[in-house]
């Protein structure tokens, strides 16, 4: 374990450059109130500094401990999440029973967040999904009784800010469904770009959202693998209030970042290349000054693009969902 003694107090506001491991080392235990987690998969990527091609147990190693300081800096109510791909999903998860026998977290949802525009692959299924790990700190871990986590949960978890209409409110016409919606499932599908509907709007019982492909116009186009945010807006609204810290070990072009600045949280990260801790604060305070993601035209980034000959997939338009739903939860 890292040791339990800070050294420094917590920054707020910022993106620390140099190595995540090393930086939570020397902030306080029980700070942050969300961590969300996207590392390096170690599966050949470009990035400016970091090589991603370690060996296996290194990785495995460097996995473990830089989850056991995340585990440290999360507050007892706070709440982490770990984005990882296939390479690395089972080791990372058996580390994380691990500390939940310690008590240190307590594991809730094992996500599969399933994308369009993943890499094409030659000669096996193409790659369309990522998990996403969810738990809960320490304070959960020391309740025996189920129901009471159920009636009082010793951590932040909005249901009615992420609430979706269920199939009993949109399809059913059923006076049993509850008029504020069900929660998502636990398989996320996000693709906005074929549809002009928020994901929380109450058209939606799925996410729709794809990976940014290099024409989208939120892609930053300076880091090889930026998250949408609307992936992160959905944790952030689930999983903290306005002014809870947000805190990203790898804050990459920001995106987590961006989102908390948008939702109005605090937000801290740590960044291992200079280049792109600049470059995503920038972004982030385009975020928080302006209310809105930062846009880069084709252009800008390099890219010719021509008129997409007709839409890729089907269409739902906002005019048929309004006309049929029952929806009264948020939206
Ligand atoms: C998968 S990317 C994160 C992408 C980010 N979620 C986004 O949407 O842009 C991982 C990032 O971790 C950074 N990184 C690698 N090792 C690190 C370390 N030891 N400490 C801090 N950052 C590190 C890399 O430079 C890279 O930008």
């Amino acid at each position: 374990m890292p040791p339990k003694t800070p050294a420094k107090p917590l920054p707020h506001q910022t993106i620390a450059q140099g190595d995540c491991l090393k930086t939570m080392a020397a902030w306080p235990e029980d700070s942050a109130d969300l961590i969300f987690a996207d590392p390096p998969y170690n599966i050949g990527f470009k990035y400016d500094h970091y090589d991603d091609n370690r060996e296996h147990d290194d990785y495995v190693n460097w996995t473990n401990n830089w989850i056991d300081a995340c585990a440290r800096l999360l507050k007892p109510s706070g709440s982490l999440y770990i984005l990882i791909g296939d390479e690395y999903a089972a080791e990372t998860r058996m580390h994380l029973r691990k500390l939940e026998k310690e008590k240190q977290l307590v594991f809730r949802n094992w996500i599969i967040w399933h994308y369009t525009f993943g890499q094409n692959c030659k000669l096996k299924f193409n790659r369309s999904h990522a998990h996403l790990f969810y738990c809960v700190g320490s304070a959960t871990a020391k309740i025996k009784a189920h129901e009471k986590i159920t009636k009082n949960p010793p951590f932040t978890f909005n249901r009615e800010a992420i609430a979706v209409p269920s199939a009993r409110q949109t399809t059913y016409n059923d006076a049993r469904a509850n008029p504020k919606g069900k929660l998502p499932d636990d398989t996320w599908y996000l693709r906005p770009q074929e549809t002009d509907v928020n994901y929380l709007h109450p058209e939606c019982d799925t996410w729709y959202q794809s990976r940014l492909a290099g024409t989208f116009k939120e892609r930053q186009g300076w880091h090889p693998c930026q998250l949408p945010e609307a992936l992160l807006e959905r944790i952030i609204h689930v999983s903290s209030n306005p002014g809870d810290l947000v805190f990203d070990p790898f804050a990459g072009s920001g995106t987590t970042l961006a989102a908390a600045a948008k939702l109005k949280r605090d937000w801290l990260g740590c960044e291992l290349s200079k280049d792109y801790a600049k470059r995503a604060t920038q972004r982030i305070k385009h975020v928080a000054e302006t209310g809105q993601t930062m846009k880069v035209d084709c252009a800008d980034k390099g890219i010719q693009r021509g008129k997409p000959k007709k839409k890729a997939e089907p269409h739902r338009s906002k005019k048929d969902a309004e006309g049929k739903l029952l929806w009264s939860g948020k939206g």
